[in-house]
């Protein structure tokens, strides 16, 4: 498998210094996306690879530390100029995962230069001081799409009451762009549209906290985490709105900095009743009736959420690597068959050769 994963590493470097996630679908680079190729770039011993690609996708950080989800690089198309209100980037984050390739890199013996942990703190430091938190003292996200986990269940709450449908959602995520706040340098900082504070996204911040050595600021968020877990739902919860409770595989991901309630959480992952799988976990449990084993985002495994649920010590490493292997390096994939679903081969499913050298022997 790493010979293969090293290999469609290759053919999808880009000279401006990043991994496209796949080379038609996802043309461009994608921020989380790039800092798990830079942890897979240090796992097939490729060092200067993995800094090239994670200094990259910091390049667009601005004054206040924001950093775009997305950086179309020069030369190319660039065809969601009206809608980011900026040529070259985004306007709006996805989860800081550069705190953990920071310091993943650093374990696997590789020198961080300091100007790489600047701005990976500097990014940290804009969600915890400058983004809106909301009543509980989480961060806010400002849309959907900050959260990386794009079309779940957990946003259905904000189609109304004719429910979930792919049109509808794109109209209301194109609106909720409308809405949201932004600093005097167009850093996004609160959207009064979509005051959502998500569990998923807030271990995210706190984990890439504590990763970097942010440590009160970490412990700060995983005690306000604590206090929104649901024991009879045996989830962690986003807040009042009705869809923010839904059981999605995200919404573990407090158990990467909240020791208290790991084995609730994990069990469910050796339950097929719940997220049990033979190829990971699917993303929603498999009681919501949104699960959906082949839909994007709202039923199948994709190997991002699992490799972290790994990390936070889910027993789940030989279930990405039986899944990527099977789907071909896919996307995202049905949790029963490993049939690969979405874009083929992507790159992030690479992070299989991770957890294959950590703990399943494969690679
Ligand atoms: C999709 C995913 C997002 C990812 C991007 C590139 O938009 O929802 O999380 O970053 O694809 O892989």
């Amino acid at each position: 498998m790493a010979g293969r994963v090293r290999q469609m590493m290759h053919a999808h470097w880009r000279p401006g210094g990043h991994t496209v996630p796949n080379a038609t679908v996802y043309p461009w680079q994608w921020l989380w996306d790039s800092c798990f190729h830079a942890v897979v770039w240090a796992a097939l011993g490729e060092p200067d690879r993995a800094l090239v690609e994670l200094r990259s996708a910091l390049a667009d950080q601005d004054e206040l530390g924001f950093v775009p989800h997305i950086r179309y690089p020069p030369g190319g198309s660039r065809p969601h100029a009206a809608l980011w209100g900026r040529e070259s980037s985004s306007s709006i984050t996805q989860p800081p995962m550069y705190g953990h390739a920071v310091a993943e890199l650093a374990r696997r013996g590789v020198d961080v230069p300091p100007d790489v942990v600047d701005r990976a703190v500097a990014g940290v430091r804009f969600l915890l001081d400058h983004r809106a938190r909301d009543g509980d003292g989480l961060v806010t996200v400002v849309h959907p799409w900050e959260t990386g986990c794009d079309d779940s269940p957990r946003w259905d709450h904000w189609c109304g009451d004719g429910g979930w449908g792919r049109r509808r959602w794109y109209d209301v995520k194109g609106a909720v762009l409308a809405t949201v706040e932004r600093s005097a340098c167009g850093s996004p900082l609160a959207n009064p549209a979509f005051p959502v504070a998500p569990a998923g996204f807030n271990a995210l911040v706190a984990f890439n906290a504590a990763e970097l050595g942010l440590r009160s600021d970490a412990d700060e968020l995983a005690a306000a985490l604590d206090r929104r877990w649901d024991d009879q739902l045996n989830t962690w919860v986003d807040g009042d709105h009705r869809s923010g409770r839904i059981r999605t595989a995200d919404a573990l991901l407090p158990a990467l900095v909240s020791p208290r309630r790991r084995s609730a959480a994990f069990d469910q992952l050796e339950d097929d009743a719940a997220f049990g799988g033979r190829f990971g976990p699917p993303c929603v449990h498999r009681g919501e009736p949104s699960f959906d084993p082949r839909s994007y985002w709202r039923g199948p495994v994709w190997p991002q959420l699992t490799y972290l649920l790994a990390v936070a010590g889910a027993p789940v490493a030989d279930r990405l690597v039986a899944g990527a292997v099977t789907s071909g390096l896919a996307e995202y994939w049905h949790p029963d068959t490993g049939e690969g679903l979405g874009a083929a081969p992507q790159s992030w499913t690479g992070l299989a050769v991770v957890v294959g050298h950590a703990g399943a022997g494969v690679a």
